[in-house]
C-alpha cells in the first residue's frame, strides 16, 4: 500500500453561549435544543452549596428534574482530584448516562473545573453547561472551558479544554455567600480591573468596592464586565495559543506556588491577591511600571486584608520550584506577565534569581 501523509487542521465548531443576569429563566429556556436533546442530566455540584441553593436550583432545573441524576462533592475545597474524578464517572456510567446526556456541573470553580473535565473524558466528551455560584467562579473560574484536577500539589496539572455549550452567571446565587466568600474574589476581580482595557476596566475598578460588600448593582455590572471581557478574550485565543489569552495568568504564576505552598490555607482568590502583589513588586523592580501607577494598584490590593502569607510560601526553594514547573514557564526558567500600567502587561523571562529572591522577601 501507499504511504499516505496529510496535515489538516480542526477545531470544534459548536456554538458557545454566555449568558449574564439577575433572576434569569431556566436551563430549558436559556439552552432548548441542548436541554431537549440529552436523554439524561448529571447535575454536579457540591454539598454546602446544593443546601445554598435548593430553590434556586429547583428553579434552574424547571422540567428537567425528571431525567436529572444529582452529584454531590463532600467539600468543594478537596474536590479537585481523581479520586473525585472518578467516583464522578462512575456515578455517570452506573446512572446510565449516554453520548447524548448533559452535564450541569452548579456551583464555584472547583466544581466547574472538576465537571467540565469529567464531561470532557465520559464517552471522549458530552456537552456541558456552566452555571458558575460563587463570585470568583462568575466573574472568571466558570467561563472559558479550562478544565483540571489536581496533582500532587501541583494546581491544575492534568486538564483539558473543553467549552462549555452555555454559561450562565445569574447573580441571584451570589446571595447565599458571606461576607469572607465575596472577598476571596478579591484577587481575581482586581486582575480584571487591571488587564481589562478602557471602559470594561473603568466599571470593573469603580464597581469593585461595593461588590466586595455585597451591593446587588454593583456584583451585577463586575459580573457583567468581568465575564464578557473573559468570554471575548477567550473566543480569539481558545487553547491559549496566539498569547491573549495569557493576559489572564496575570497573578497567578506567584499566586499558584503560594495555594500550593500554603497547603490550602490560602482560598484561591486569597493567594491570587498575594500573586499580584508579587507581580506589582516584580513589575516595579524591573522599571516597567512606574512609581504613580505603582501606589494605584497598591491601594487597589489594599480593598481587602487577605491571611498573611504563611512561613512556608516564604521559603524561597520551595516557591521557585513551583514557579519553574509552572505550565506556562515553556522550558524556561520562569515566566511572568508583568504590569506595565493598567491595561497594558507584558511577559518577561528568565528573571534572575536574585530579582525574585528579594521581591518575595518584600511580601514579608
Ligand atoms: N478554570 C478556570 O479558568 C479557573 C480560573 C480561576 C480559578 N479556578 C479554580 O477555581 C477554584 C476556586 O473556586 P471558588 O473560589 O469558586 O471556590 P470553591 O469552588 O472552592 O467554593 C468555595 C465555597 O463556596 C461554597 N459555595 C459555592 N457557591 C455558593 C453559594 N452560592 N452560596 C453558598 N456557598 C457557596 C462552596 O460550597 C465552597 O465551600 C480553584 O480550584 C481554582 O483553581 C479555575
Amino acid at each position: 500500500m501507499k504511504s499516505v501523509s496529510l496535515d489538516k487542521i480542526f477545531r470544534r465548531s459548536k456554538p458557545v453561549r454566555l449568558v449574564c443576569g439577575r433572576g434569569l429563566p431556566p436551563l430549558s429556556r436559556l439552552a432548548p435544543g441542548i436541554c431537549g436533546a440529552a436523554d439524561k442530566i448529571c447535575l454536579v455540584t457540591d454539598r454546602r452549596c446544593f443546601r445554598a441553593l435548593k430553590r434556586g436550583f429547583d428553579g434552574m432545573l424547571g422540567g428537567l428534574a425528571g431525567r436529572t441524576v444529582v452529584f454531590e462533592t463532600p467539600s468543594a475545597g478537596n474536590a479537585k482530584n481523581f479520586k473525585t474524578l472518578e467516583r464522578l464517572l462512575a456515578f455517570m456510567l452506573e446512572n446510565g448516562l449516554s453520548r447524548r446526556s448533559l452535564v450541569i456541573a452548579a456551583g464555584g470553580g472547583s466544581v466547574t473545573d472538576l465537571a467540565g473535565l469529567a464531561a470532557a473524558l465520559y464517552m471522549r466528551g458530552v456537552d456541558w453547561i456552566s452555571v458558575p455560584t460563587t463570585l470568583l467562579g462568575q466573574a472568571d473560574a466558570g467561563i472559558g472551558g479550562k478544565t483540571a484536577v489536581d496533582l500532587r500539589g501541583v494546581k491544575n496539572i492534568a486538564g483539558v479544554f473543553h467549552q462549555p455549550a452555555l454559561t450562565v452567571c445569574d447573580t441571584s446565587f451570589l446571595d447565599t455567600l458571606g461576607g469572607k466568600e465575596l472577598r476571596a474574589a478579591a484577587g481575581e476581580l482586581i486582575k480584571y480591573a487591571l488587564i481589562a482595557p478602557g471602559t470594561p476596566g473603568r466599571i470593573i475598578s469603580k464597581s469593585l468596592p461595593g461588590a466586595l460588600n455585597g451591593e446587588k448593582k454593583d456584583l451585577s455590572a463586575v459580573v457583567s464586565a468581568c465575564a464578557a471581557f473573559k468570554f471575548e478574550l477567550v473566543s480569539k485565543d481558545e487553547r491559549e495559543e496566539t498569547g491573549l489569552r495569557e493576559l489572564l495568568n496575570l497573578g497567578h504564576t506567584a499566586g499558584h506556588a503560594f495555594e500550593a505552598l500554603s497547603r490550602t490555607r490560602l482560598s484561591h482568590g486569597e493567594a491570587v491577591l498575594w500573586g499580584l502583589r508579587y507581580a506589582a513588586a516584580l513589575s516595579y523592580k524591573l522599571k516597567i511600571l512606574d512609581r504613580k501607577y505603582a501606589r494605584v494598584i497598591e491601594t487597589a490590593l489594599c480593598l481587602t486584608e487577605p491571611h498573611a502569607l504563611p512561613p512556608a510560601c516564604l521559603d524561597f526553594d520551595r516557591f521557585s520550584g513551583f514557579v519553574r514547573r509552572d505550565k506556562k514557564s515553556g522550558g524556561r526558567a520562569n515566566r511572568f506577565i508583568l504590569i506595565v500600567r493598567p491595561g497594558a502587561l507584558k511577559a518577561v523571562n528568565d528573571i534572575p534569581a536574585g530579582i525574585l529572591k528579594q521581591c518575595l522577601k518584600e511580601l514579608e
